[in-house]
């Protein structure tokens, strides 16, 4: 039996089936699963094959259930290559989710605002992204059962989730940019240097995660949705050094309507 086999059996053993819409919270945003009622908590460390998080503001569990009438699976905190894990660990969950079933993926993270008219507290639909880690998840032999082997990247982020996203948005009054992910390694933040570079390149938004399993799940035939929330701008653009606390501050302060929006959206899919 394969390792994503192996850890699909173990999570079908604790729950009957799993929902077709997956979420991977980030930094910060697992609070949404907090939401889910009649959860079924599965903590990574018991998921064969599933390594266990280890940054400040991530719990390191999935939760099952469902968000306002909803069923979900959610990843509350996921791994990052920066943590030393290989881009395969970091994959991994992407892979078994597609594996029980999961079809949709909502991806969220706290980023830089690399545009400057964002402002920290802004939301962002991710329109497209840039992978900037110097490496592909899909990198070596290729397992056909799982995807092609050159996946067309041309609509990673599903275009009619996209639109969706917006719709709700503006319906439920959240206010809502869109724009370019670059994803980083980290876990240095950028210099203002390579800010300035990748506002060169076309990215409006830069984070350490996101890129690695936006890339598996596409492989695997996943629709998928992103949405950053804009922590902090990133480095040079304000007179103020960055931290991990600015992040966890922002994402505290606009959870509300981050919880709103992904709970509006998932009610619609
Ligand atoms: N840079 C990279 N990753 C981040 C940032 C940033 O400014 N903010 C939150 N994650």
């Amino acid at each position: 039996m394969t390792q994503i086999e192996e850890a699909k059996q173990f999570i079908l053993s604790k729950t009957d089936n799993l929902p077709d819409i997956g979420l991977i919270l980030g930094s910060g945003l697992g609070v949404l699963a907090d939401d889910i009622q009649n959860p079924v908590t599965i903590p990574y460390t018991d998921i064969p094959g599933f390594p266990s998080s280890t940054v400040a503001g991530h719990k390191g569990q999935l939760v099952i259930g469902e968000l306002e009438g909803t069923r979900v699976v959610a990843m509350q905190g996921r791994f990052h290559f920066y943590e030393g894990y290989s881009m395969d660990l970091v994959t991994f969950p992407v892979r078994v989710m597609k594996a029980a079933g999961v079809s949709t993926l909502v991806v969220t993270n706290a980023a830089g605002g690399i545009n400057e008219s964002f402002e920290a507290g802004d939301l962002m639909i991710i329109d497209d992204h840039i992978n900037q880690f110097g490496t592909n998840p899909l990198i070596g032999k290729n397992d056909d059962a799982l995807g092609v082997r050159f996946p067309d990247m041309s609509q990673a982020y599903a275009p009619e989730l996209k639109q969706l996203a917006e719709t709700t948005a503006s319906e439920i009054g959240v206010a809502l940019k869109k724009g370019v992910y670059v994803g980083n390694t980290g876990p240095s933040y950028e210099t203002p240097a390579e800010v300035r570079m990748l506002r060169t390149l076309g990215g409006d938004a830069v984070g350490m995660s996101t890129v690695p399993e936006v890339i598996a799940a596409v492989h695997g035939g996943m629709k998928v949705l992103g949405i950053s929330c804009i922590s902090n701008m990133a480095a040079g653009i304000l007179d103020q050094p960055l931290t991990h606390d600015e992040v966890m501050e922002t994402t505290e302060r606009v959870k509300q309507d981050f919880l709103q929006l992904v709970t509006a959206v998932v009610k619609k899919l």
